[in-house]
This record gives C-alpha cells, sequence and structure tokens, in this order.
C-alpha cells in the first residue's frame, strides 16, 4: 500500500503524529529513536509506465563525486543480497581522485571517469552506459547538474539524494557542509532527506521518499551531518529496491 502524507512541517496537520506510529515503521529499528516522519510517493504509476522491459536484476550505475559512502552502502548491499534484483554495474565519477572509484575498485564495480565536455556531450556518457546495459542511475553525492539529454534518456529513472527536507535548503550551491551550516543557522528542529527523480534543475524532481530526525539545540552542523547521513545509508539502497521490485510487478 501507497500513502501519501504530508511531511513538510509547514504543512503537517496536528494528528499527523499519530499516523506516523500507525503507518509507518522506520527503515531500521536502529533509527527509532531518531527517525519519526517518513513518507513515500505514488512512485508505483511512473515506473512501471518507464521501465516496461525491465530484465532482472535492474542493471544500476552510481554517480559520484566524492567519497562515496552511500555508493559503498549501496554496492555492499546488492552484491551481498542478490535477491533484491539490483546489480550494482557501474560506477562513473566526474572527479579522478574521488575516494569512490577505489572503494568500487575494490568491490570488482566497473567505474569510468568524464570530464565535464565528455558529460555535456552525449557520446562519452551514453556509450558508457549502453555497454553496461544501464537501467537505472542513482547519484551518491555528484555535483554537476545532470544534462537534458541525460534525463529524456532515462525518463524516471534517475534518482538523487538530497541531505534535506526539499524543497527546503535545495538548489545550486545546497550540497554538503552548506546544507548542513544553513539548516543550523535557521534554528531548525528537524532535518532529514529527500530521494527524488531528477530533472534539469538542482533537486526539483518529483520526490519518491522523505525521511526525518529531530535535531537537537546543540547540534552542531557536523553532528547533523552525522544523523542525516546514517538516515541516508539506511534508506536509500531501500528505495532503490523498491522501485526495482515495482518495476517487476
Ligand atoms: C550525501 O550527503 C548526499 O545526500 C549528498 O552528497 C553526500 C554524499 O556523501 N547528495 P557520500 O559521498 O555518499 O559519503
Amino acid at each position: 500500500m501507497t500513502i501519501w502524507l504530508p511531511l513538510h512541517r509547514k504543512s503537517r496537520p496536528f494528528w499527523f503524529p499519530l499516523l506516523q506510529i500507525a503507518f509507518f515503521a522506520p527503515a531500521d529499528p536502529t533509527e527509532l529513536a531518531e527517525v519519526f516522519a517518513q513518507k513515500e510517493s505514488n512512485s508505483q504509476a511512473v515506473l512501471t509506465d518507464a521501465l516496461p522491459t525491465l530484465l532482472f536484476p535492474m542493471k544500476l550505475a552510481l554517480f559520484v563525486s566524492g567519497t562515496g559512502s552511500n555508493a559503498r552502502t549501496i554496492i555492499d548491499r546488492f552484491q551481498a543480497h542478490p535477491e533484491d534484483g539490483v546489480e550494482v554495474v557501474l560506477l562513473i565519477s566526474n572527479k579522478p581522485t574521488a575516494g569512490a572509484l577505489t572503494m568500487a575498485a575494490e568491490r570488482n564495480v566497473p567505474t569510468l571517469v568524464l570530464n565535464r565536455n565528455e558529460f555535456r556531450e552525449s557520446d562519452a556518457l551514453l556509450t558508457g552506459l549502453a555497454r553496461f546495459q544501464v537501467d537505472f542511475i542513482a547519484l551518491a553525492g555528484f555535483l554537476w547538474l545532470v544534462p537534458a539529454y541525460l534525463v529524456k534518456a532515462f525518463p524516471d529513472r534517475i534518482l538523487n539524494i538530497h541531505p534535506a527536507l526539499l524543497p527546503d535548503y535545495g538548489g545550486k550551491g545546497m550540497y554538503g557542509a552548506n546544507v548542513h551550516r544553513a539548516v543550523k543557522a535557521a534554528g531548525e528542529t528537524e532535518s532529514g532527506i529527500t530521494i527524488h527523480y531528477v530533472n534539469e534543475h538542482y533537486d526539483e524532481g518529483n520526490t519518491v521518499f522523505q525521511a526525518a530526525v529531530r535535531l537537537d539545540k546543540e547540534d552542531s552542523p557536523e553532528k547533523i551531518a552525522e544523523r542525516v547521513l546514517r538516515l541516508e545509508h539506511a534508506n536509500y539502497w531501500r528505495v532503490i529496491r523498491r522501485l526495482a521490485l515495482l518495476a517487476y510487478q
């Protein structure tokens, strides 16, 4: 069952916490103390239309620019659980020095580094994706704007994870520590993650999933980052698996 409920605090009714208790189990029991709200959008129709001929397993490419702790979590999960129906077949980085490249190579995941020109022109990237028969893309800390040709080639088949509750704290320049500093400066009492489809604009595609954590007054931006990253690791692979399962139905 897919339920849509307003998570954003400005539109959240006073009875919302009761519904959360009734319907939403946190992704992982260890998150119980922190996660207090989750929502999932009705992505089924969009996804099944977009993936009519998906083969098992779904072949996933990860796009990264940095450390790749999310990419690592995703690769480790799907390598250990082939029954999930997702295989990470390629990791693409725009940075030759990204730690994620070593991490992927250690796990026998093929890697590809593309410079800005190769990324802007479609040939190198689309050829690379076709070579590995990629059906789905997940951005995991990828800092460049996804070009229109790629969104067109993978309609509703590119996901991103953002370390805040969009539409707040999103858009150009809102990444990494910038996000958590802004959340802290605004005195927010909660933050969280947003997993959304990617369109041609930063952080604007349809939301698939959000989860929130309460913040303590004394939480530094680094502490907020830590809490949010835990949520990312617990949920990103789950959402990808869920979309893959929906596509096979
Ligand atoms: C994560 O916070 C993610 O939300 C954002 O970039 C960060 C990447 O971290 N898009 P990592 O490289 O996965 O550790």
